[in-house]
């Protein structure tokens, strides 16, 4: 079976692009807590961009969360942490990796950096900042506008 490795390696070079166009839709946060508690500072992202052991690392090291205390009483934490591991994404990442940052993934990065002017990314400031830029993101949209 020697084409074997040559599929894998077309495969490979599709999948950033392609894992990219699955992504147009991620169903927008349906729960009332993470809805709330989570968009305080920025949106309340989806639940499909991240594995469950990303939710999973993130829900229980709040304290520190990119430098903001965003710390909640625990039977919050505890139920937006479950609600979150359960809608979360497929693991894509290497065994035992748990990304904190949607926009340090290598789909979202090869994707954006192909895509998005010099002036929009200034405009946005950051790439945490999907719905300066998708503004149809609080309904799951992602695709062009
Ligand atoms: C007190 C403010 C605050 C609250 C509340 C908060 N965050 Fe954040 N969050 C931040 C900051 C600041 C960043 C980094 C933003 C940047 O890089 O521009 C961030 C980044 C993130 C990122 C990574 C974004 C990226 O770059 O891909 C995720 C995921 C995230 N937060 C999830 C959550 C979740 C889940 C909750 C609710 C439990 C939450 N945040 C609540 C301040 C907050
Ligand atoms: C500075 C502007 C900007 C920011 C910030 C930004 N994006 Fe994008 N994004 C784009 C552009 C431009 C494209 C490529 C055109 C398109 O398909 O919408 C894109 C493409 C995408 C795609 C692929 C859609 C497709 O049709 O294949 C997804 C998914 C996506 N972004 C999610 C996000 C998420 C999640 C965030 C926040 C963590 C984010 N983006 C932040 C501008 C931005």
């Amino acid at each position: 079976m020697n084409f074997t490795p040559l599929l894998a390696i077309a495969a490979f070079a599709l999948s950033g692009a392609a894992l990219a166009d699955e992504m147009e839709y991620m169903p927008p946060v349906t729960h009332a807590a993470t809805q709330e508690e989570c968009s305080a500072c920025h949106m309340a992202y989806p639940a499909g961009f991240l594995p469950p052991q990303s939710w999973a690392v993130m829900m229980t090291t709040l304290e520190d969360h990119f430098g903001e205390n965003a710390t909640l009483d625990e039977a919050t934490r505890a139920d937006i942490e479950a609600y979150l591991v359960a809608n979360a994404g497929r693991d894509r990442s290497k065994a035992g990796a748990a990304p904190l940052r949607i926009s340090e993934l290598p789909w979202f990065r090869k994707e954006h950096e192909e895509e998005v002017s010099k002036r929009q990314f200034e405009e946005a400031k950051s790439w945490a900042n999907c719905n300066a830029c998708h503004k149809q993101a609080e309904r799951g949209i992602f695709e062009d506008d």
